[in-house]
């Protein structure tokens, strides 16, 4: 009789830790399958290319030279994606200004996608203006030599002052040049500028990162961090800054100057708008970079193939 006994507990001991390891896998798993949907629900409402739409009533008018070189299209394609996206949070005007004569179908058909695509959270301006030639950087000068985007950005300035009554919604400026690289978050940023709101930029200035530094008693901006010129009031790349539209209004001769110094021409410009101590840190008190001042190779010599391009 104790045979059997023993043998029905020691089956049930084996059965009750099988099923308790069974029960262990299980709920471990189930803690993995919980731990990754928390994950992936915090990364839904973080994820900056969430197609829910905000409807934000402001309007960001990204201003952004351009000309021709091998690289145009590939740039130009970047940044109106960049903006398709960030329509998606913020209204967006896209003021486009060749440095040409003319303007080319390049850019007039590129542009042509925004009208397709028919949705009135972005649209745009097409514009040109040419460089005077003497302004113009010569094949072999080093890119420092002469400002460049200063008579495209003037003419943007000028259609703003033309075309916009002041008073209405809030409209910020950012000088959105065509060869940077732009996080969609930065835009939900420049939507919360009041008069001049500023952050860091990557990979800039001899640096990985140039930013504005903040005081975290008073959140006021007290200096700056950055690889030259630190002179300068304001030590800061153009793609730092977003600037209420009623200030471009209201100072109505203010623009970017061929006589800047080398390096002079974002703080020249701001100089005329805003005092440093009333200038908005953004980018989460300016700890986080949204904007990289990225370059792109020119490739020198190509090949020519003809493909049915329609430019
Ligand atoms: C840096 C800043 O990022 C520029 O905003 C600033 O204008 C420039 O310095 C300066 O100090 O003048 P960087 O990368 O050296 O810029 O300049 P680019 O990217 O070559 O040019 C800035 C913008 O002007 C671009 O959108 C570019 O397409 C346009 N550009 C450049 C022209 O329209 N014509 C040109 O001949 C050259
Ligand atoms: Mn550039």
């Amino acid at each position: 009789m104790k045979k059997p006994r023993i043998l029905v507990g020691a089956t049930s001991i084996v059965f009750f830790i099988i099923i308790w390891k069974l029960y262990g896998i299980e709920s471990v798993s189930g803690v993995e399958e919980l731990k990754q949907e928390l994950e992936y629900q915090e990364n839904i409402n973080r994820f900056p290319l969430s197609l829910e739409r905000i409807v934000n009533p402001v309007t960001i008018y990204c201003v952004t030279p351009t000309y021709w070189r091998l690289v145009q299209k590939a740039e130009l394609i970047q940044v109106l994606q960049t903006l398709t996206l960030a329509s998606f949070k913020v209204n967006i005007k896209w003021i486009v200004i060749e440095d040409s004569e003319q303007k080319t179908s390049l850019v007039t058909n590129l542009l042509k996608r925004i009208d397709d695509a028919g949705d009135s959270r972005l649209s745009y301006v097409h514009l040109n203006a040419k460089t005077p030639p003497f302004q113009q950087l010569k094949a072999k000068d080093p890119r420092w030599k002469k400002h460049r985007g200063v008579e495209q950005r003037n003419a943007a300035l000028k259609w703003i002052r033309e075309n916009i009554k002041p008073h209405g919604s809030k409209k910020i400026i950012f000088f959105m040049d065509d060869d940077n690289t732009y996080d969609v978050r930065l835009f939900e940023e420049i939507a919360k500028v009041d008069k001049v709101g500023v952050w860091p930029v990557g990979l800039v200035g001899g640096l990985n990162l140039e930013t504005p530094i903040v005081d975290p008693k008073t959140g006021e901006v007290l200096k700056f961090k950055s690889g030259w010129q630190s002179k300068r009031v304001f030590s800061l790349d153009m793609a730092a800054f977003g600037i209420n539209i009623e200030l471009i209004l209201n100072k109505t001769i203010t623009v970017f100057s061929y006589r800047s110094e080398v390096g002079y021409l974002e703080n020249d410009f701001l100089s005329e708008l805003i005092e440093k101590r009333q200038l908005e840190p953004l980018a989460n008190n300016c700890t986080k970079v949204y904007v990289w001042h990225t370059r792109t190779m020119n490739p020198e010599a190509l090949k020519k193939i003809e493909l049915h391009d329609e430019e």
